[in-house]
């Protein structure tokens, strides 16, 4: 829609305006315009939410000064329009609204007053819960059904997006609304990735040397606008249910006893099985009351799972909401108090050039050390040459950073318009900068590679990866000295962690009898980790935790993997042909076979000791496999219920299989395990129910 060049030109005119400078209402339309379309279609804001609402406001003051000459098709007027070809589009039953920011108590009072004044009211219940940061979307259920999801689209079209909303696990497929006297809903909600989830999905593409995404938000937009479901299934999006827009009632219903709150409508859903915030919401009467929880409410943010970018305070009673009515963009009976933007502005001092357990050669930048959301930012990880180009970042740019929650802070672009031509250019390395050989790039890969096996860097970030925390959880190395035991010659392999001199390490500066003790202690334990911290210690590509924790599950013993084939890698849940191939390659080497034979001398555990379950329990004897997604729990506890209960997991469709376990969107095991006589196909419902008897 706006091609490069306009979008320079509109990026240039935004700076300007920013500064507080002026240009025509004409004009600053069509920045708004952009922004909009920048925001809601692209998902690619290039401008703060505050910084919007600042343009926003000033053709609004234009329009107020002077409202005889408002275009109808003014940003003030309609809420946005151009949408992306792909999807269906679909009307809202009623128009998506935003609701009007607010970033002080000031906007608050201001807000209260009015709502006080329209009504009559000396004060107000309002009802105060979180601002989900995420993607909208509307519900629509009839007859008890789910019938169609949308995404915002525009406010007044949307693209219908039913088959990736029935991948939301906590969005229910039926609820019974005929309860409540209700025929026909619609319900607005969020999207989110969770913290724990994004950063987990974040690692992947980081591992697959793709650039990650900014923030969750981004990464549950994009992920609503995927065509495979499959995929959406993968991404594990939760849906919050915060608002009620329309319903009619049945003609039929005996009783109506739809709530007259908004509150209670949130427990309403609640109870329907929705995932309302009905335990985040509080109902507070007084502005003043609500000004101080919602900054109170700010210093909490971080403890929350998931992330939020305010507070929406609304009116409680739904009748006073009507009342209230709203303009052309937003509600009058809710406003939404924005927390401070977890962004901030720094400049790109220098690039420094890592090289990871993969050889993988990774970008450093080191910034002018700025606060973002309480944490001082001074070194961030720009991925690959690419991301360098897109992001056009130069040393001695302007750049602004944003770290949401607990992610890794991210450049969110950079300012061309204030260089001074004493900016340079980012030059990659040619060699290695820790061994010196000549770096290497697939043409399919991203990233440049040194590929000396020999290279300090491959072999100590492969150790230290191979005691971290998540991996063999050897605690009192650290490393700092795994490079110290290296450097000296202590160290030099992974199977050297568990032949350490230690009567030599005792002679180190920093180390004592009582230190040496616990690092002595703490190796030997590790040898009795369970066999999937193992094989993720391992660093083979593209084996993270969950694929760790799948393989695990299809073996009695590590090397049992040395014999499976690529297609029967494949038929494990979740592995593709990436996975299936690295496995397969990391078994096939020789190296690798050299170590792994060491380590199983040294004593290192590679039976699956978790295997086996309580002899005598309810599945004994069993094998069950999962596949799908299932509702009521997560894979991995139904996996752990089946164990503790005595029974095993399979961990591929084959005729030693007792249970297939099918859950939503099951595919091709559930059509090979139909034609294997003897497995019995269950539904998660009589899985459960297999438990309690
Ligand atoms: S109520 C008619 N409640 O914030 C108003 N919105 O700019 C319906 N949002 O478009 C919105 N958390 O996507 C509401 N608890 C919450 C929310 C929330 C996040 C989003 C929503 C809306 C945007 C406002």
């Amino acid at each position: 829609m706006f091609d490069t060049h306009q979008t320079k030109t509109l990026q240039e005119l935004t700076t300007y305006l920013l500064k507080g400078r002026h240009a025509s209402p004409a004009r600053l339309r069509e920045v708004l315009r952009f922004h909009e379309y920048r925001y809601y279609i692209l998902n690619t804001p290039l401008i703060s939410d505050s910084e919007y609402d600042m343009l926003y406001k000033q053709l609004e003051k234009i329009e107020k000064d002077d409202p005889s000459n408002i275009p109808p098709n003014s940003p003030t007027q309609h809420v946005g329009k151009g949408l992306i070809k792909d999807f269906p589009k679909v009307d809202h039953l009623v128009p998506m609204l935003s609701l009007e920011n607010s970033y002080n108590a000031e906007d608050l009072l201001d807000f209260d007053r009015k709502v006080r004044e329209l009504s009559g009211l000396n004060e107000v219940t309002y009802c105060v819960e979180p601002k989900f940061d995420g993607a909208s979307i509307s519900l629509i259920y009839e007859n008890d059904l789910f019938i169609r999801g949308a995404s915002r689209g525009d406010g007044v079209v949307g693209d219908e997006i039913t088959a990736n909303i029935k991948q939301i696990r906590n969005v229910p497929l039926s609820a019974t609304f005929h309860n409540y006297g209700i025929q026909q809903i619609e319900i607005r909600g969020e999207v989110l990735m969770n913290k724990k989830n994004f950063k987990v999905y974040n690692d992947t593409l980081i591992e697959e040397g793709v650039p990650p995404l900014a923030n969750p938000r981004n990464a549950a937009a994009g992920s609503l606008r995927i065509k495979d479901t499959a995929e959406v299934s993968r991404r594990k999006l939760e849906a919050f249910l915060y608002h009620v827009s329309y319903y009619t009632i049945g003609e039929n219903y005996k009783k109506t006893n739809v709530p007259a709150t908004h509150s209670a409508m949130l427990e309403m859903l609640w109870e329907l099985g929705f995932r309302s915030p009905k335990q985040e919401m509080k109902l507070i009467s007084g502005i003043d009351n609500v000004i101080e929880y919602v900054q109170e409410f700010e210093h909490t943010r971080d403890e929350l799972p998931y992330e939020i970018d305010g507070m929406v305070i609304k009116v409680n009673e739904l009748k006073l909401q009507d009342q209230l009515g709203m303009t052309s963009h937003h509600p009058r009976w809710a406003i939404a108090f924005k927390f401070k933007a977890r962004q901030g502005t720094s400049k790109l001092l220098d690039v420094e050039f890592q090289v990871g357990r993969t050889g993988a050669v990774t970008p450093v930048a080191k910034i002018t050390p700025v606060q973002v959301g309480g944490v001082t930012v001074s070194s961030i990880s720009i991925h690959n040459e690419e991301y360098i180009r897109e992001k056009e970042l130069m040393l001695g740019d302007t750049i602004l950073i944003e770290r949401s929650g607990d992610v890794i802070p991210q450049i969110v672009k950079s300012f061309p318009e204030l260089r001074n031509g004493a900016e340079k250019e980012i030059r990659f390395p040619k060699d290695c900068p820790i061994c010196g050989n000549v770096l290497y790039k697939p043409k399919e890969d991203a990233v440049w590679r040194c590929i000396n096996l020999a290279c300090p860097a491959h072999i100590v970030e492969g150790i230290i990866h191979f005691i971290s925390k998540d991996a063999m959880n050897i605690r009192s190395f650290g490393e700092a000295n795994v490079w110290k035991f290296y450097d000296l010659g202590l160290l030099k392999d992974i199977p050297g962690i568990y032949t350490l001199p230690f009567d030599r390490i005792m002679e180190l500066e920093g180390f004592g009898q009582r230190s040496v003790t616990n690092l002595q202690e703490a190796i030997e334990n590790s040898k009795k980790q369970p066999l999937h911290r193992l094989i993720y210690a391992l660093g083979i590509r593209y084996v993270g935790e969950t694929t760790a924790k799948t393989l695990a599950n299809a073996v009695d013993h590590l090397m049992d993997l040395a014999s499976y084939s690529i297609e029967q890698l494949k038929d494990l849940e979740d592995v593709g042909e990436k996975v299936a191939g690295s496995v397969y390659e990391f078994f096939h080497n020789s190296d690798n076979l050299h170590l792994l034979n060491k380590l199983e001398k040294l004593g290192v555990q590679f039976s699956n000791e978790k295997r086996e379950g309580p002899l005598g329990g309810n599945f004994s004897g069993q094998t069950f496999l999962f596949t799908g997604t299932l509702m009521v729990m997560k894979r991995s506890e139904a996996e752990e219920l089946v164990e503790k209960n005595g029974g095993k997991i399979a961990g591929s469709v084959s005729s030693k299989l007792n249970y297939l376990v099918a859950g939503r969107g099951a595919g091709s095991k559930l059509e090979k395990a139909k034609k294997i006589p003897g497995i019995r196909i269950i539904s998660e419902e009589v899985f459960l129910k297999m438990l309690e008897t």
